[in-house]
């Protein structure tokens, strides 16, 4: 089953956030017709602009998530009370979250069934979202919760090493890995026409690649032989 409210973050800047945002959101979409809200989080406002093509088979909403001060008691409580108006709407939500939060990221925590984390293979982004995990560990203490889950999502991965070299890197996070998504010029190419990539390139190993950690969402599905599908052309 797929949870209802996944949110799309890491410290990171430039880790495939909105790119994992949107085209999961329409993956959704594309199975429960009508029954999914894109809430873009972020003033850069990325998923809005690949919305305004009016192609996008999603609903965008943007509902920006500002950085809380460190004096702020309960951050980010008018946005806790809008995401949560809408999820009782809606029956999936997936946010597009902003880089570099740090004390909203109790909003985020607070509401998120889920929490996908894109991880670029480099050893900038592994040390930004360790940070980031570590974040999300203790916001579980404080809570003595389980929640929010959290999803690491390998991405970009490139074609000259070994998905098994990669994806042992990934394992010193301690969360669980998703099938990882490839370096592929396609996802760029959907953004410049206004389409996710189901719509831009169905059937190309990049849209299968979206399925899969759909597919792992919903399912708990395992991985797929992703040294094959990274190899392959997107
Ligand atoms: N798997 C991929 N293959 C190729 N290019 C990608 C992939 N994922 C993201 N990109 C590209 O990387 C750039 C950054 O992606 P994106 O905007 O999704 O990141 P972000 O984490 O949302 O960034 P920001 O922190 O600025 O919000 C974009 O040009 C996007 O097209
Ligand atoms: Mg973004």
């Amino acid at each position: 089953m797929t949870p209802k409210i996944i949110s799309v973050c890491n410290l990171k800047g430039g880790a495939g956030k909105s790119t994992i945002a949107v085209n999961i959101a329409c993956a959704i979409e594309r199975q429960h017709s009508g029954a999914c809200v894109l809430v873009d989080a972020d003033k850069q406002a990325t998923a809005s602009i690949w919305a305004e093509s009016g192609q996008l088979s999603v609903r965008v909403l943007s509902k920006v998530l500002q950085e809380a001060k460190p004096e702020d008691r309960y951050p980010g409580m008018l946005w806790i009370t809008q995401i949560k108006g809408l999820a009782e709407k809606n029956d999936f939500i997936v946010i597009d979250l902003p880089p570099g939060l740090r004390f909203s990221l109790a909003a985020v925590t607070a509401v998120s069934d889920l929490v996908l984390i894109p991880v670029n293979p480099s050893g900038i982004d592994f040390h930004a979202t360790a940070s980031f995990i570590d974040l999300i560990q203790k916001s579980r203490e404080v809570r003595g919760s389980e929640k929010p889950e959290c999803l690491i999502v390998p991405n970009r991965l490139d074609r000259r090493t070994t998905i098994a070299q990669k994806l042992s890197l990934y394992e010193q996070f301690g969360e669980p890995i998703a099938p990882a998504i490839g370096m592929r010029t396609s996802f760029a190419y959907a953004f410049d026409h206004g389409q996710w990539i189901g719509d831009f390139a169905p059937g190309s190993v990049a849209h299968r690649e979206i399925q899969q950690l759909l597919d792992h969402i919903a399912n708990g599905a395992a991985a797929p032989a992703a040294g094959e599908a990274i190899n392959s052309p997107s």
